[in-house]
């Protein structure tokens, strides 16, 4: 059931309404329903082509899944005897195929997890630059290029040069709003429960989406988070690695922001990362990945010494609370009801 995201719907609709060619860039953390809000505005769209990237692939890798999806979308049997070397190759015959012409109904063009399908590199990006100019923006086409790097989605693609000014649309897709969250959660459960479960996961779709209706708080915590196979143990680690480069200098940040709130200089100090070198950018990034936050006094100027910084993830906050200095006797448990045990009964709905 595809509940909410009101708003993001109204925007996409009015781009694709608009009469104008349109590049979309949607962003924002994984899990947050990116592929689901695209899939649901495209499902009864006539001309939807959709590509997801793999994680982790080779170029070769990403032009050969490609290329598979391209057949289960294009009645072509060419398709099935070629192997296409490079991108070039790839969209030279997908504007031959799809966009060729000007068509009445508006061609929508999805690239799911374009810093996977770009292997972390700006080549991509100026190769559709070039087809966009060259080729598709005058075409009736609607691109929608996505992805979960948020610090990709930002530097090489929203500020890159081959790209800016060329963008219609942006999107930084958000958590879902109490509401939307309540929606998802269904009425069988009390006001009470559904806060509670929002301030463990925040409005984080997917975590939102494991929780089993017909259970108590207690029994989905203890199921998720407090067992030896609970899918949310292993989370935090696999979205630090799928996000960043180096993911153990960003949790070494993670580390000491779960303490409270600090500044540039302290963060410095505490992680013996220099502030001149990596370390604001390594802040940007948790930022923009909507990790972390930070607060300038309201009299300060906004590149004031006094930016703090905190975490700002639910279930990052709850997860270095009562998850991870508890990781060996959760792992080791046979109980139950670890989560009531180790939580004190701090949460009672
Ligand atoms: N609007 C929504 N309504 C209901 N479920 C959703 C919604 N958005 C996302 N989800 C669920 O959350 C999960 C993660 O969403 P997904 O679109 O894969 O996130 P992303 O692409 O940002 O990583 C999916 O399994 C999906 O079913
Ligand atoms: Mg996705």
């Amino acid at each position: 059931m595809f509940v909410g995201r009101k708003n993001e719907l109204k925007l996409l609709n009015d781009a694709y309404r608009s009469g104008k060619d349109e590049l979309v860039v949607l962003y924002g953390r994984p899990r947050i329903g990116k592929s689901s809000l695209v899939k649901y505005f495209a499902r009864k769209k006539k001309a939807y082509y959709e590509f997801e990237a793999l994680e982790g692939e080779t170029t070769q890798g990403q032009i050969d899944h490609f290329t598979e999806q391209l057949k289960k979308q294009i009645d072509d049997p060419i398709l099935d005897s070629v192997r296409f070397a490079n991108w070039e190759q790839v969209f030279t015959y997908l504007t031959q195929k799809v966009l060729k012409r000007r068509s009445k109904v508006k061609k929508i063009l999805f690239l799911d997890e374009l810093p996977w399908m770009a292997a972390g590199r700006i080549r991509l990006v100026s190769i559709l630059k070039y087809y966009w100019d060259n080729h598709w923006k005058d075409k009736h086409v609607m691109l929608i290029l996505c992805g979960s790097v948020a610090s990709f989605m930002v530097k090489k693609v929203l500020h890159s040069n081959a790209l800016y000014g060329r963008t219609t649309l942006e999107i930084l897709l958000k958590g879902f709003s109490p509401e939307e969250a309540a929606c998802l959660l269904g009425r069988k459960r009390s006001r009470e429960e559904a806060l509670n479960y929002q301030l463990v996961f925040g409005g984080v779709p997917k975590y939102l989406e494991q929780i089993n209706l017909n259970r108590s708080f207690n029994q989905n915590m203890n199921r998720l988070c407090f067992s030896p196979h609970g899918i949310m143990l292993k989370e935090v680690e696999r979205i630090f690695y799928s996000q960043f480069r180096e993911p153990r200098v960003y949790l070494k940040i993670i580390d000491l922001l779960k303490n409270g709130i600090f500044s540039l200089s302290e963060i410095s100090a505490q992680t013996r990362i220099a502030s001149g070198g990596g370390l604001k950018q390594y802040l940007k990034n948790l930022e923009r990945a909507e990790m972390i936050r930070s607060i300038v006094p309201f009299d300060r100027s906004r590149n004031s010494k006094f930016r703090k910084y905190t975490l700002a993830d639910e279930f990052l906050v709850f997860f270095f609370q009562y998850i991870e200095p508890n990781l060996r006797t959760i792992e080791e448990s046979t109980s139950r009801r670890l989560f009531e045990t180790l939580t004190h009964n701090s949460f009672n709905p």
